[in-house]
């Protein structure tokens, strides 16, 4: 049985075919970063455009690798949730046109247990139950994570989400976007304790919500000072940068292992699954396998291209597939965030 994977729920037009044992017979993504690099983040409207005019030639691109056609597809799944609306729709209008036409079951997809779930594919093994932490340009959540089907949001972002903050600092610093990789690379030759930058709720371990927001304008007035100034106007040398990068990721990566540990203790359990943009950063992944095999977790991710966004990811939709869950064609887009 062959299913048919859509994602678009930001700024990456997927689509992907998933055989129902879980072999990927095709992987599409056509990438925008290209289009929004010059205003510094991704532009909804801009997203939406690139999406209505990619959806199809991507759908079948998928089809067309996978030596298959529309006939032979099983089932659609679709992000439905979170994103931006105006590219949320894009997908899910091509995907319930096809389970109309088509006549298929179409799913409807979480884009953050999607995230949860590359784990499982990437690495071919049984990984729930587990503690799953998402770090995305959008989201920094938390979950108990105890079967694909059965998620509970443990602690989330109260303001700027981790992905969001390492592009706002790259910003500051004048690094080009995205900011989490020009951040990495500047801070390979950074010294990591030159600046000491605030941890929000470090030490409250019953309290596993984030905030990021202090930590940036602690970056800020180490650069600037209190007053209101314009970044664009300075120019920091290259070693501030890089201390600035090192100590910042250093922060962030804290708290987020911190946390991870409070949640693996609170869960009584002894599995981790990292998923999200910013589980490409290299220093957190060595950071998590360290603490994995120091407090003797297991740790999981994925490769950068299942960190990211994709359509592979989808294949969590068999479990959906399997247990019943179908959507029908009233489904409509949540953009907002899901709370569990
Ligand atoms: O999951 P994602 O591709 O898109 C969504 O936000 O849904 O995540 C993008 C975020 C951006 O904020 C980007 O700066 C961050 O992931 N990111 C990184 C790295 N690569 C991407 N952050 C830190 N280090 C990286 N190497
Ligand atoms: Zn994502």
């Amino acid at each position: 049985m062959y299913l048919l994977s859509v994602e678009t729920s930001c700024d990456e037009t997927a689509a992907a075919i998933i055989r129902d044992d879980g072999h990927v017979l095709s992987d599409v993504v056509a990438s925008q970063i290209a289009l929004h690099t010059e205003y510094g983040g991704v532009v909804p409207e801009i997203a939406s455009r690139a999406h209505l005019e990619r959806i199809l030639p991507v759908i079948d691109q998928a089809l067309h690798q996978a030596k298959i056609s529309l006939s032979d597809l099983n089932a659609v799944a679709v992000t439905y949730t979170p994103g931006l609306a105006g590219s949320l729709l894009i997908g899910l209008m091509a995907a319930k046109t096809l389970a109309a036409l088509l006549h298929i079951p179409l799913i409807a997809l979480d884009h953050l247990r999607s995230h949860i779930y590359a784990c499982k594919i990437a690495n071919k093994t049984e990984v729930f139950p587990c503690v799953g932490l998402i770090v995305s340009g959008g989201h920094t959540n938390l979950y108990r994570c105890q079967t694909p089907l059965d998620f509970t949001l443990l602690g989330t972002t109260i303001d700027d989400a981790a992905g969001e903050a390492f592009d706002k600092v790259a910003a500051m610093l004048g690094l080009p976007y995205p900011g989490g990789p020009s951040i990495q690379k500047a801070a390979e030759n950074g010294d990591k304790n030159r600046y000491a930058f605030p941890r929000a709720f470090i030490h409250d371990k019953n309290r596993l919500d984030f905030s990021f927001s202090g930590l940036k304008t602690a970056v800020r007035y180490q650069l600037m000072g209190t007053g209101h100034q314009d970044f664009s106007k300075h120019e920091w040398d290259a070693q501030t940068i890089s201390d600035i990068s090192a100590s910042f990721q250093e922060a962030v990566i804290d708290i987020l292992a911190t946390k991870v540990r409070h949640a693996l203790r609170a869960t009584s359990m002894n599995t981790l699954c990292l998923g999200g943009g910013v589980a490409a950063n290299s220093a957190l992944r060595q950071r998590l396998e360290a603490d994995a095999k120091r407090y003797h977790y297991r740790f999981y991710t994925a490769p950068l291209s299942l960190c990211t966004d994709n359509a592979v990811m989808g294949a969590i939709a068999w479990e959906l597939y399997r247990a019943g869950h179908f959507a029908s064609l009233e489904l409509d887009i949540l953009p907002g965030r899901v709370r569990n």
